[in-house]
């Protein structure tokens, strides 16, 4: 018996052994990089440790980066043919700095609205029906003030749902089917309380950079599991859904003009101070997972993936020209839940793939 133990007790302490030194490797790795990063000459960001990447191998924050390959050609493609209308710029005036939350005051609740993807590569769903909640307010000037459904988006608009999808697909699907009104999980964020249709079902989850005072726990860990399959597409609202928002088939809105894409750093910028918010994609580098604040630029040459985010303005900052992007990393990431990347530049391909639909042209209960 004692011998066995002994036994178990010695495999025990050489495997934890060999552990601990991969782990410190692992975090050597890191804190090397989290010091080339913020040693890099000139550079505009801030990158810090994050305690959910303690023994993890650089580059582990693969998942979350939603957005196909194949979505820059295909959005190109569609652009080419006229199936998107490619928005160039006009001669409106555009001013150094705008945010859509302060400007559009009235739907400062939706536009504010950051939302938290849990586990899932579902970015591309989040970007657009954020900025489609934005633009619905926006253009029934703060009458309709909801959050529309990244849960129908993620798993009715696509059916790799949490394995990723592209810029162009959740446009078309609020455009042809609509969508229902939805909030975070189980009754969080701005619209917890309103009873709207079909919340998101993935729980909240730490992301990258440090952990600071997020109260989520991190991605594979307990109550943040890695998703194996997708929800099933929601067919009726939720239990605890309420009247207006309780009728899945009456509670949806849709647009009928064009799904459009801007062309220039100036025609994103006009398509975002008349009708709000646009969505966009950028390529996620090694270096990107440990932003903690600033302006980003690329340092690193590892490729992750595609992540899809929200475009919400502008402004410029020690010279430095930037966008504000609305994450969907829950409001304890980055600046509470945003991140500025350099503007005019098109750092990381962020101009290349902005998506909306053409304006104020929505239809649903209420308009
Ligand atoms: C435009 O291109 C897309 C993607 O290649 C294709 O699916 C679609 O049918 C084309 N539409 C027209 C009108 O040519
Ligand atoms: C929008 O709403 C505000 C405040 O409710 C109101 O003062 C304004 O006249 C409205 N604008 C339009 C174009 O309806």
């Amino acid at each position: 018996m004692a011998h066995t133990t002994c036994v178990f007790l010695v495999l025990g302490l050489v495997c934890a052994h060999g552990l601990t030194e991969l782990h410190e490797l692992h975090n050597a790795a890191r804190s090397k990089l989290i010091d080339e990063i913020n040693a890099v000459p000139g550079i505009l960001w801030k990158a810090g440790r994050n305690p959910r990447f303690e023994g993890h191998p650089v580059g582990a924050a693969k998942t979350l980066c939603g957005v196909k390959k194949e979505s820059h050609e295909k959005l190109q493609a569609l652009r080419n043919n006229g199936t998107v209308q490619v928005l160039k710029a006009d001669s409106t005036v555009v001013p150094s700095s705008f945010d859509s939350e302060k400007h559009f005051s009235m739907c400062a609740k939706v536009i504010g609205d950051i939302r938290d993807q849990s586990n899932c590569g579902c970015c591309w769903a989040f970007g657009a029906a954020s900025a489609a909640s934005d633009r619905l307010c926006i253009a029934t000037n703060g009458t309709i003030q909801v959050a529309l459904s990244a849960q129908e988006t993620c798993f009715c608009a696509e059916s790799d749902g949490c394995d990723g999808g592209d810029l162009y697909t959740p446009w078309e699907y609020i455009q042809s089917s609509g969508l229902a009104t939805g909030g975070q999980y189980q009754n969080s964020g701005p619209f917890g309380k309103d009873g709207l249709c079909s919340d998101f079902s993935l729980p909240h989850c730490h992301h990258h950079g440090p952990q600071g005072n997020d109260p989520y726990p991190a991605e594979n860990q307990p109550g943040c599991p890695s998703v194996s399959r997708s929800p099933k597409c929601p067919t009726k609202c939720d239990a605890e859904s309420k009247a207006p928002y309780s009728n899945f088939k009456r509670d949806r809105y849709s647009f009928s003009g064009n799904i459009i894409s801007p062309d220039s750093e100036r025609a994103i910028q006009q398509t975002i101070m008349k009708y709000g918010p646009v969505e966009a994609a950028f390529t996620v580098y090694g270096d990107f997972e440990n932003y903690v604040s600033g302006v980003y630029h690329q340092t690193s040459s590892e490729v992750l993936g595609g992540h899809a985010i929200r475009i919400v303005g502008w402004g410029v900052e020690s010279g430095t020209k930037y966008w504000k992007v609305a994450n969907s990393w829950n409001p304890y990431w980055g600046e509470d839940g945003y991140f500025r990347i350099k503007r005019g530049t098109n750092e990381c391909g962020i101009e290349d793939d902005v998506t909306a639909n053409s304006g104020a042209d929505w239809n649903g209960p209420g308009i």
